[in-house]
């Protein structure tokens, strides 16, 4: 039987994810959830972000289906890396997608209607770049201190993550960064381009700069097909496609290695902790992040239905305050799940 590890982690991580796993259910998911304590209260206890017997416990299952972690009486740097960026690096999930679409037209905050047809991809690398933790501080809390943090590129990691946008593409990859200042990283990705897109001589390539790129998405969304671009501009940009669609509790996202079939699905938000605790988050990131796993795992079928019951919820209202209803993060997953029985 396909296992899923379930790690909620803290705030609203916990909230969200029996939402989705209870829509899962309701889609007729026959998976084994195992949960796992990887959450604060733990590392506070313990000083292990992840414990050392849970971690081989992760690397069983066929899919982990994650919360968000963050907590304000820990040290985020290095919980969050300890956590989320170990799983993404140890486990080589090369590829993050973020994908924005606009399930009703009244989420869109673009003033203009025929800039909302919204569905895009953002493809980014998640492996390296400027999240890899290489760097020092030197003459540390002197005047004279210096602070270095490495932006990693690799021609393996640059050339995968490209392929692997040419390979979901069905009109045009952009391509994002920042070469004309960035002049070292920004090469090698120039070049790996131009190479890959030579083998693709069906799907039309275009570049922008990342500035353009952040004002071309507010400017008109509907031109973007598919998105590739490294780790930092990836997360930056993500944030801003997410508020075009309705917000962070809107938004879903996959960490996969497509060779391995790791996957880890999450919201893209974090854990809301100026909302955490009082049934207010809005767990429908998190139910299309379990759509995206799900996919991912062959079963597209049942991920188109997810995908309808909630456009249908949104459309009808049963959504949480943030997207202008009034229902409780659990009365969303119940409106979702009871579409997905009827
Ligand atoms: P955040 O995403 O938690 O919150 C940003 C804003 O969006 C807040 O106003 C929040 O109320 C709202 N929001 C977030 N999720 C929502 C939801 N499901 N429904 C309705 N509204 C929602 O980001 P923030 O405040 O920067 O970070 C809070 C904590 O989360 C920090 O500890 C941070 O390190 C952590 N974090 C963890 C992430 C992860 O686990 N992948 C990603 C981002 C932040
Ligand atoms: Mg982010």
């Amino acid at each position: 039987m396909t296992k899923i590890a379930v790690l909620p982690c803290d705030g609203a991580g916990k909230e969200v994810v029996p939402e989705a796993i209870k829509v899962l259910r309701a889609a007729g998911a026959n998976f084994e959830f195992e949960e796992f304590e990887v959450n604060a209260d733990q590392y506070l206890r313990t000083g292990e972000p992840i414990p050392a017997a849970v971690w081989p416990q992760l690397l069983l299952a066929d899919s982990i289906l994650f919360g968000a972690v963050g907590d304000p009486r820990v040290n985020d740097a290095a919980y969050l890396a300890g956590v989320l960026l170990r799983l993404r690096f140890e486990l080589d999930l090369y590829v993050n997608l973020r994908p924005a679409r606009l399930y009703d037209d009244r989420l869109s905050p673009l003033r203009r209607e025929d800039r909302r047809k919204i569905d895009l991809l953002i493809v980014r690398e998640n492996t390296e770049g400027l999240y890899v933790g290489m760097g020092g501080r030197f003459k540390r809390g002197t005047d004279q201190e210096v602070a270095i943090q490495e932006d990693l590129n690799t021609a393996l990691g640059v050339s995968r993550i490209v392929e692997y946008a040419f390979g979901v593409a069905h009109r045009e990859v952009v391509m994002v960064d920042k070469s004309n200042a960035m002049t070292y990283a920004g090469a090698l990705w120039q070049e790996r381009w131009k190479a890959i897109a030579e083998k693709h001589p069906n799907i039309k390539t275009r570049h922008l700069y990342v500035d353009a790129a952040a004002m071309q998405l507010v400017r008109d969304p509907t031109q973007f097909e598919v998105i590739v671009t490294g780790n930092l501009f990836g997360d930056v940009l993500s944030d801003l496609t997410a508020e075009l669609i309705g917000g962070m509790g809107i938004a879903p996202s996959a960490n996969i290695n497509p060779e391995s079939k790791r996957g880890l699905f999450e919201p893209v938000h974090g854990t809301a902790p100026d909302i955490a605790g009082r049934a207010l988050v809005n767990p429908i990131g998190a139910i299309l992040s379990a759509s995206m796993m799900v996919r991912h795992l062959g079963h597209s079928d049942m991920a188109d239905a997810i995908e309808g019951a909630v456009k249908s919820a949104i459309r009808a209202g049963d959504c949480t305050r943030d997207l202008g209803g009034s229902l409780s993060t659990h009365e969303v997953g119940d409106a979702v799940s009871k579409r997905l029985r009827d």
